[in-house]
Formats: structure tokens, C-alpha cells, sequence
């Protein structure tokens, strides 16, 4: 059967075989949403990067295509980003057909550049331009360029990173090719090595108003996030077709351990009007994952918007977070919901239910958690022999965790065994979960998406069994439905 393998993800997206990094280039074209990503066409750990390619009509279900920019000349095509060049601005596009233009970092002969690449095809063949490079500032660490239309100026506008200075500089366009310099933004943010990289810039609705917007402008780091090793932070501010003017400290993306680099589509269209990103789910410390022949996978696209949180004293002043949620296309892999029964506490945790019927080992968990004073409640999943990984929630630290310390093989990578907290509100004394569980990752969505934990698990257990567990009787696990999924790799 066709990608199959025991941990290979059955709802998230990986190539067929060989190492894959970043999502690239994601736009949505002609009813077709791309994703092209980092990709190795010569084996399963990361060189010779390329840009790989696949399709989606409807976000969930994707099919593979032909390597779409490979490595020339001694030069790597590092991560970048694709428009559609709706004006022919470039000049590249062939009659009224508007062409896709990508804009990548070259990187090669000791340094990094931008680079653009273009289509006339549907993404399905590319060509470099000659003129390239479009941007050389003969910097070693100068990538990951974004590249959005600004209406308001009429130009197009990119923002790259000066990584190794935890820098990001803002550029215009009118023609793709020649960029003028707009201003700088960083060091900024938490506390890290210096680095910075595939940063993104665009506006958001703030939920529950009348169409309030703000920017969220968002940059990586390899090492020193949150949970440990790679993720992502945020900046949520005014952006005024110059330079980005942050409103609030920076707060992190994702709290688990392996959601780097997401990027957002471009060119969704205005009726739909979403905001979608999707992130390598995983993490440059712990990425050489036990799987084999293909390495690593996407998370699912999620769906942004900013949330107003009213802080309840001084020292928590009222700010705006990032809000996740999983693209409701993805709720047309549910074949049959369970609902489980309300239930107590339990220690011993005790299963709630098997679900041996579902064949792809695929559900979704959606579950409000009444905390009590128990210590702690939740579910444990993925259970066999000493096995299992624990979603909960604790009340002495208030925070959500995944831990993985027990969930199959964690010894491949000393730093990959562990537990993974995201401080968490705790509403009229519930937490609401929704948990995706694909044959190797867990991602938590808390309260509805206003912060998120994205985890690889490695399972040596073929028991898809969901425990429920509580410190005691005070606590319990209500509005438990699970949904068995079907694999989109058929
Ligand atoms: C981030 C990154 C990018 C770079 C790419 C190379 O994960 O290091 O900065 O463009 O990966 O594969």
C-alpha cells in the first residue's frame, strides 16, 4: 500500500522518500493551493537543497510532483517564498496569463543571495532568471526572503533576514527584480544566540470585533525556543508599508518542540480570506528522526487570527496572542465520531476506549478538562507496554503539556525525551483541548487555538487505546468526542 509505513504520517504531509526542511513558496493558483519545501533529492538527511513541489485542491489531500527548482552551479535553492505576478510587473509572465515568480536564496560559492525563478505552467516547470542574483549584500547568512503586494503603496514588499545579527530588513519592489532597502527590525525578542530565519509579515482580524486588524510579523530561531532547539516568536504591531512597529513583547509560536519555519499562502483569494500557515513539523536539534526512506513531515495548515486576552491584574496588562486552528477541511477525514462518556477521576489511568476499528491509527480528541484541585488530568494515547504520551493539564505549573518521555523510541537523540509546557487560562474552571493524533506527531490546540504544542512521537505500540487519567476525584474529562480518521494517501 501506498505510504503506509507504520510511522509514516496518514493526514499530515511528507514527501514519498529523502529528507524534507521547510515549507517554500506556498500559493494558491488557479483552484491549486502549492506547497514546495526544502527538499534533499539525493538522499535522507539534509544537502544539495532543492525546492520539491506537491498540489492540493482542498488543503487536506496532496499529490507529488517533479523537483521544481533544483541546485545548479554549485548553488542551493534555500528557502524563499511564490507570488503570482497578477500585473506582469516582472515582465516574465507570457500574454495575459499572469506568471508565478519565486523568490529563494541562492546559496553558494560562501555566500547567501536572492534569487527569483518563474512559471508559466502552474508551477509545473520553472526557469531562473538570468539576471539573478536580484539581491546580493555578499553576506554569508542573508536568506529566506517573503515577498507580499501591498496594496495601500502599489509595490511589492519583502522581508529577509540578516540571521546570524537576528536582523530582518524590509524591501520594495515594483518589478520583482530591483529592491530598494525600507528599513531594519531587530535584535529583537527573547533571549538567543543570534539567528533569525524565514521570517513572514501579515495582517490579521483581531477576533470578536468589527474588523480590527493588526500585523504579526514572525521569525524563527535554531536554537535557544522555548520547549528547547528550534521554533518560532511573534511580534504583534502596525506595519505602514515602511517598517514594522511592534505593540507588544514577543511571545512564542508553538510550545512544543517541533513546529519550525511556518510560512503563510499567498494569493488566497479574497472571498475566502483566510490567513493559512503550515510549519515543518519538527526540529533542527532532534531531526535526524528515526524513519526512513523520507524524513520529517508538514503540520497540518492552520488557520491565524489575533485574540484579545484581558489580563486580570497590572502585572499582566491585556495583550493580543496568535490563535491556531486546524483548517476545517480537514474534518472531512472523519469516517465515525465515539462520544465517551463523562468521567471521573481515575489513578490507575483507565482506558476510556479502544479505537482498534480505525485501521489508520489517525483520530482527533476533542475534550474539555473540569481541573478541579486534582494535581493534574488528561489523557495518555498511543498506550502498549510502559508506552504511552501524556497530554494534561497541571495545576501547580497552569500550564498544558505534552510529555513524550514514555512514547516509543525517544533514544535516538539524548535531547528528545521530555515534557513540554504551555501556560494555559484556566476558563470558568475548564481547559478545552483538541488534539490531533497522526501515527507520528501530536498537535494540542488549547482553547480553541490560542496556544498550541506540536510534538513527534515515535511509537513502538501498534494500540491506538486513549486513557483518561485524573490526580483525583475533583477532576474530570467531559464533551469527549473522538473522531477516526481517514489516511489522505490513497
Ligand atoms: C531554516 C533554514 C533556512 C534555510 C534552509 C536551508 O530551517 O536554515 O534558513 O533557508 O533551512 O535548508
Amino acid at each position: 500500500e501506498y505510504l503506509n509505513e507504520p510511522l509514516r504520517p496518514q493526514f499530515h504531509f511528507s514527501p514519498e522518500i529523502n529528507w524534507m526542511n521547510d515549507p517554500n513558496g506556498l500559493v494558491f493558483h488557479d483552484g491549486e493551493y502549492h506547497l514546495f519545501f526544502q527538499y534533499n533529492p539525493a538522499g535522507n538527511s539534509w544537502g544539495h537543497m532543492s525546492w520539491g513541489h506537491a498540489v492540493s485542491r482542498d488543503l487536506v489531500h496532496w499529490q507529488h510532483l517533479p523537483l521544481a527548482i533544483p541546485e545548479s552551479d554549485g548553488i542551493m535553492a534555500f528557502s524563499g517564498c511564490c507570488v503570482v505576478d497578477h500585473k506582469n510587473t516582472s515582465g516574465l509572465g507570457i500574454g495575459d496569463k499572469p506568471p508565478m515568480v519565486a523568490i529563494y536564496t541562492g546559496h553558494g560559492h560562501g555566500k547567501q543571495v536572492q534569487e527569483i525563478a518563474f512559471s508559466n505552467d502552474n508551477g509545473r516547470t520553472w526557469t531562473k532568471y538570468e539576471g539573478n542574483p536580484v539581491l546580493d549584500l555578499n553576506e554569508s547568512d542573508f536568506r529566506d526572503p517573503k515577498v507580499f503586494w501591498h496594496e495601500p503603496t502599489k509595490r511589492w514588499i519583502m522581508v529577509v533576514s540578516l540571521a546570524n545579527q537576528k536582523v530582518l530588513i524590509f524591501y520594495a519592489s515594483s518589478d520583482l527584480k530591483h529592491w530598494q532597502e525600507l528599513s531594519r527590525f531587530g535584535p529583537a525578542g527573547f533571549p538567543s544566540k543570534p539567528n533569525w530565519e524565514c521570517p513572514d509579515l501579515f495582517e490579521l482580524p483581531v477576533e470578536g470585533t468589527d474588523g480590527k486588524k493588526l500585523w504579526v510579523l514572525e521569525a524563527d530561531m535554531g536554537s535557544g525556543s522555548v520547549a528547547g532547539g528550534s521554533g518560532g516568536e511573534y511580534f504583534v504591531g502596525h506595519f505602514d508599508g515602511v517598517s514594522f512597529h511592534p505593540i507588544q513583547d514577543a511571545q512564542w509560536v508553538d510550545y512544543g518542540r517541533d513546529f519550525y519555519a511556518p510560512v503563510s499562502w499567498s494569493d488566497i483569494p479574497d472571498q475566502d480570506g483566510r490567513r493559512i500557515w503550515i510549519g515543518w513539523f519538527n526540529n533542527w536539534e532532534t531531526c535526524l528522526i528515526p524513519t526512513f526512506p523520507w524524513r520529517s513531515c508538514m503540520s497540518v495548515p492552520r488557520v491565524l487570527s489575533l485574540r484579545s486576552l484581558q489580563g486580570s491584574n497590572e502585572s499582566s496588562p491585556q495583550r493580543y496572542v496568535l490563535v491556531q486552528r486546524p483548517v476545517d477541511e480537514l474534518t472531512k477525514l472523519r469516517m465515525k465520531s465515539i462520544t465517551l462518556p463523562t468521567t471521573g477521576a481515575a489513578w490507575p489511568p483507565k482506558t476510556v476506549t479502544q479505537v482498534n476499528e480505525v485501521p489508520t491509527m489517525c483520530f482527533e480528541l476533542e475534550s474539555t478538562l473540569v481541573v478541579g484541585t486534582a494535581r493534574s488530568c488528561g489523557f495518555r494515547i498511543r498506550t502498549g507496554s510502559d508506552e504511552y504520551a501524556e497530554v494534561g493539564y497541571d495545576s501547580e505549573t497552569q500550564s498544558v503539556y505534552v510529555d513524550r518521555r514514555h512514547s516509543g523510541n525517544v533514544s535516538f537523540h539524548p535531547a528528545f525525551a521530555g515534557r513540554h509546557d504551555a501556560p494555559t487560562r484556566v476558563v470558568d474552571g475548564q481547559v478545552r483541548l483538541h488534539v490531533l493524533v497522526d501515527r507520528s506527531c501530536i498537535e494540542v490546540f488549547i482553547n480553541d487555538g490560542e496556544a498550541v504544542i506540536s510534538d513527534r512521537i515515535f511509537p513502538t505500540s501498534q494500540q491506538p487505546s486513549i486513557e483518561v487519567f485524573a490526580g483525583d476525584a475533583t477532576a474530570s474529562v467531559s464533551d469527549t468526542k473522538v473522531h477516526l480518521l481517514d489516511s489522505i494517501w490513497k
